[in-house]
């Protein structure tokens, strides 16, 4: 008898481990290609402005218009979420010799992509009655990884 609940209990862990996983494996995975050179980017970065992490991002950096106003080490992270977003490497509004530079017509987009966020979600948050206490449109919910976001489902 205790060997059949035993044995019942693994079984019920091993479905439950199971369903676990489905929502994972089914839900869209979006290809990712530029990861590997994407993290010695930022690995790079990382150790340039080693020791000054917590310095406000505006002193440590060289370039920067519409970001600002929080810790160094968390603007490469949001760099590599917004070529996540858009599936691209660095290198897409980036020369990567000179990170400063705005030689890139896509990173003067990426700007203009900032602010339209911003009204966007101005505008968001005046429609009342939407589940979140703070409804946010971000790169994500557009560009899904890819440069030019959908316009009809698949
Ligand atoms: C979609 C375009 C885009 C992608 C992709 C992107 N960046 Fe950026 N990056 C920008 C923009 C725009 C700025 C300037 C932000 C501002 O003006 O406030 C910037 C600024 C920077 C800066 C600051 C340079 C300076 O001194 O002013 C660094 C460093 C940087 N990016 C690194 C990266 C790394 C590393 C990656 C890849 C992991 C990356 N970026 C991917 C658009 C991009
Ligand atoms: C409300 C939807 C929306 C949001 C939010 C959004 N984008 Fe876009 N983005 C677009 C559309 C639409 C295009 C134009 C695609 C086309 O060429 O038709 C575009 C184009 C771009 C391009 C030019 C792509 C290319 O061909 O090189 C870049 C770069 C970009 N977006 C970056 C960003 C970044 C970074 C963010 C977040 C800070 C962002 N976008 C947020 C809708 C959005």
């Amino acid at each position: 008898m205790k060997i059949f609940f035993t044995s019942l209990t693994l079984l019920g862990i091993i479905f439950w481990l199971a369903n676990c996983k489905v929502p994972t494996k089914s839900a869209a995975v979006v290809s990712d290609p530029y990861a590997e050179s994407r993290g010695k980017h930022v690995a790079a970065i990382n150790l340039l402005i080693k020791g000054r992490e917590q310095v406000s991002v505006d002193s440590v950096f060289q370039n920067l218009k519409v970001l600002g106003g929080f810790p160094a080490e968390n603007l490469v992270f949001a760099m590599d979420k917004w070529a996540q977003a858009l599936g691209v490497d660095c290198s897409h509004c980036h020369n990567t010799g000179n990170w400063a530079s705005d030689e890139k017509p896509q990173k003067e987009i990426a700007r203009q992509m900032v602010n339209m966020g911003e009204l966007i979600n101005a505008e968001l948050r005046k429609i009342p009655g939407l589940k979140s206490e703070r409804p946010t449109v971000n790169c994500i919910t557009c560009h899904r990884g890819a440069l030019k976001p959908a316009l009809r489902m698949q």
